[in-house]
């Protein structure tokens, strides 16, 4: 983990409000699919940088991307950041997405912002013996972005919206589901809005389906690295919390209250 001060390359807008910033770093890190970086947003008034899955880490130019959905007024400073601003980050952070020796066939749920995070593993096992099913679910076909990236690296791709203006109407949860039996998958990996990782608990557990299944989850932050514990979240069972930023922020996803 260091902080660095990057340059931004690019920052375009690849779906209404939905933005990719792309900056290079001074020097290498080690980064591993699933982690994140805190950025700053790039003026003096906002201190609290905001939290983003890294999308892509790319050790030759040194330089990574986030995408990000225009929320709040920290994103909104964001998207109006140029081609060789200067931003403060925070990096490599969190426990990010780890796939096993033996865990070949990879179920990707994601959900909204949550395609991200999962976006980075297909980036890092691109040369790999895995295999990918990915099921990506938006609000409509407006919404629908990366598409091309998942397209080009998963071995099947499923995509859903709520109202059916793209792909089929439904989540990528019920894909998921539609699909399962043809997948088989050894792991499963997802990321998206409380509801949907909520169905997505549910029907495993109605279904009495025990494959390993590994959210990642996005509560808000303060200073991201354990400190401030504003991302605290409950595990399962107990008195116990975990901090999302330092523990997580990917977790089994029994382990943790959703
Ligand atoms: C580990 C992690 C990874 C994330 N990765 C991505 C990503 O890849 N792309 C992306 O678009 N967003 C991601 N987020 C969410 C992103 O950090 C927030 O949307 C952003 O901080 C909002 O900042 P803002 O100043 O624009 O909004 P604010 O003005 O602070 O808030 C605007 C709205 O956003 C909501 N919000 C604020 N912070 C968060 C948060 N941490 N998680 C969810 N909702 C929040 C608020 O409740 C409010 O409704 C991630 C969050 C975490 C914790
Ligand atoms: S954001 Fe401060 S402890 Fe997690």
């Amino acid at each position: 983990m260091k902080e660095l001060t990057v340059t931004v390359v690019g920052n375009e807008e690849i779906a209404p409000g939905i933005f990719e910033i792309d900056f290079q770093l001074p020097e290498d890190i080690f980064f591993r699919c699933g982690q994140f970086v805190n950025l700053s947003v790039g003026d003096g008034l906002h201190l609290l940088r905001r939290p983003f899955a890294v999308l892509f880490y790319d050790k030759n130019t040194r330089t990574a991307g986030v995408c990000y959905q225009v929320k709040g007024e920290g994103t909104k400073l964001l998207s109006q950041r140029k081609e060789g601003d200067k931003l403060t980050c925070v990096i490599p952070l969190g426990n990010g997405f780890i796939l096993k020796e033996e865990e070949k066939r990879v179920a990707l749920i994601g959900g909204g912002v949550g395609v991200f995070p999962l976006l980075s593993v297909l980036g890092e096992y691109k040369d790999s013996d895995k295999h990918f099913r990915s099921y990506m679910g938006f609000r409509s076909a407006a919404y629908v972005n990366t598409f091309g990236m998942y397209d080009k690296r998963s071995d099947a791709l499923f995509v859903a919206t709520d109202d059916g203006s793209f792909g089929k109407k439904g989540t990528s949860v019920s894909l998921f589901f539609e699909d399962f039996e043809q997948a088989k998958p050894d792991v499963i990996f997802a990321c998206g809005p409380t509801p949907m990782l909520r169905a997505l608990k549910a029907g495993l557990s109605e279904r009495g389906i025990g494959v390993p299944c590994y959210v990642s989850l996005e509560e808000r932050m303060g200073c991201g690295i354990g400190a401030c514990l504003v991302c605290v979240c409950h595990k399962t069972g107990g008195e116990a919390n975990v901090r999302v930023c330092k523990d997580g922020p990917v977790f089994e996803i029994g382990e943790v209250e959703i």
